[in-house]
């Protein structure tokens, strides 16, 4: 699976590529993560990329041309074509199915706007897939884009060292329950014990124990999980 994140801040992502499982899966060759600075394909002494908007109002809008510009050259760094997302929080809302339908893509191009956001004809011309990851206004798309990377990497095969463990997940595959309680050693802390059955060694009966925890869990925590089915 291959990324290309185009973005004004590049220097947002290093520090996240390093990391734990992403870092390894790049090692791997399982992911490629191509970082593009937008201004890069600015013109004019001064890179300009962004500009006030027509009919007044606060803020910058990110201008049509570089932005365009840049989404076609980087189409044509590999013959594989990417699916262009813009990350915006006026774009579907990310969720697990929206993750395990975007898995199959091979390549995509991620757009992060900034300021007041991007000129109309940018959405136009591009027509990209348009996702928001909540109905929260962040400062721009890089952390938004940050996040869809990390919940599709899970997805590709090999990634997680357990092929089971994102097939496990909570919301995945249509499974709209949360996690049941996990511990590990001690044993004992201040006086709270590690639920006995847990110790037992009798797997049928700890299973039984996980789901009704699952369920006790999300009918406490997110009942609205199990309304909307
Ligand atoms: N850019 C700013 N806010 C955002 C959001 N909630 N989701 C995606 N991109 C954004």
């Amino acid at each position: 699976m291959r990324f290309d994140i185009l973005t004004l801040f590049p220097d947002m992502f290093p520090g996240y590529m390093s990391q734990s499982i992403l870092n390894k899966s790049i090692e791997r060759g399982l992911v490629e993560i191509h970082v593009h600075n937008m201004r890069d394909w600015a013109k004019g002494r001064h890179n300009k990329i962004d500009d006030s908007p027509y009919g007044g109002g606060p803020g910058m809008v990110l201008m049509v041309e570089p932005v365009v510009n840049c989404v076609r050259d980087v189409q044509k760094m590999t013959s594989q074509p990417g699916t262009v997302i813009m990350l915006t929080p006026q774009g579907q809302r990310l969720s697990q199915p929206l993750v395990e339908e975007l898995a199959v893509e091979k390549r995509m191009i991620l757009l992060c706007g900034r300021y007041e956001g991007f000129d109309q004809r940018v959405i136009d011309i591009l027509q990209p897939r348009e996702i928001s990851i909540g109905d929260y206004i962040l400062n721009g798309g890089e952390v938004a884009s940050m996040v869809l990377v990390d919940s599709l990497v899970r997805m590709v095969p090999g990634v997680l060292g357990d092929e089971l463990s994102s097939f496990d997940d909570s919301f995945s595959r249509g499974n709209r329950m949360l996690e049941y309680p996990q511990y590990t050693r001690p044993q004992e802390f201040e006086g709270r014990e590690v639920p006995e059955i847990l110790l037992s060694g009798n797997h049928g009966e700890i299973e039984i124990w996980r789901n009704a925890k699952s369920l006790e869990h999300t009918k406490t925590k997110r009942s609205d999980l199990l309304e909307d089915q």
